[in-house]
């Protein structure tokens, strides 16, 4: 396999592009296939949340002028208030924290709403490359997101964790039911690369 090119996409070609964004998210996560058209829901009104930004990673493609296949995806935006998952998290936090921690980490972030690497593409430093470029140049103090937390390390848990963001929940559980997640969060710019076994 070539190296993917990573390539930002518009809120426009970023629409045009749901269905094989979604055919990545369903190889990496594999969620139960009922859930996927409520996904394209939310990915839908996602680009219209502000200071949205997609990147996409695709193979080179064989045809001049046609799109590759994507390996891999990421996008986020600005978290502002009336967001559901912004409005959940922000109270969890001040329930925990206080008022003053919920504003430090959520009053200026920037949601890392979704991350995904096609399993045959995984753990070739493209999942690293893709949350790179997502947060260069972002004016935000914070980013933040929520991953799953089954108990345990995940690659995902991991490479969040190489770049600086720590733990603001544990086995949270979102209303609405399923599985429990970890929400986690860093300072911007990202802190550079350390590798798990040489950070403390
Ligand atoms: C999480 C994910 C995006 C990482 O992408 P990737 O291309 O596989 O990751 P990279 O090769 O860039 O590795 C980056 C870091 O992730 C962690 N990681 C990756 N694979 C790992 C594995 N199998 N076990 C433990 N940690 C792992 C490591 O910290 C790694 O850093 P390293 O350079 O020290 O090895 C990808 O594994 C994926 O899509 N997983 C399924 C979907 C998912 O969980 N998405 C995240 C939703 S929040």
């Amino acid at each position: 396999m070539k190296d993917p090119k990573l390539r930002e996409l518009d809120q426009r070609a970023f629409l045009r592009r749901l269905n094989p964004m979604l055919r990545v998210y369903a190889a990496a996560m594999r969620p139960p296939g009922d859930q996927l058209p409520g996904r394209t829901t939310i990915m839908a009104r996602h680009a219209r949340h502000p200071g949205f930004r997609a990147l996409v990673a695709e193979e080179p493609s064989r045809v001049p002028g046609m799109s590759g296949r994507l390996q891999g995806f990421t996008y986020g935006f600005r978290g502002v208030p009336g967001q559901w998952w912004h409005d959940v998290v922000y109270d969890a936090l001040r329930r925990r924290g206080g008022l003053d921690h919920a504003e430090e980490w959520m009053a200026d972030g920037f949601e890392v709403a979704e991350l995904h690497v096609r399993p045959e593409a995984q753990g070739r430093g493209l999942g690293r490359r893709l949350l790179s470029a997502l947060c260069e140049g972002r004016t935000e103090a914070t980013v933040v997101l929520s991953t799953l937390d089954p108990g345990a390390e995940t690659p995902a848990r991991g490479l969040y964790r190489s770049v600086g963001m720590t733990d603001l929940l544990t086995d949270f559980a979102f209303p609405g039911g399923g599985p429990p997640y970890a929400v986690m969060g860093g300072a911007l710019p990202l802190r550079a690369y350390r590798s798990a076994s040489s950070s403390s």
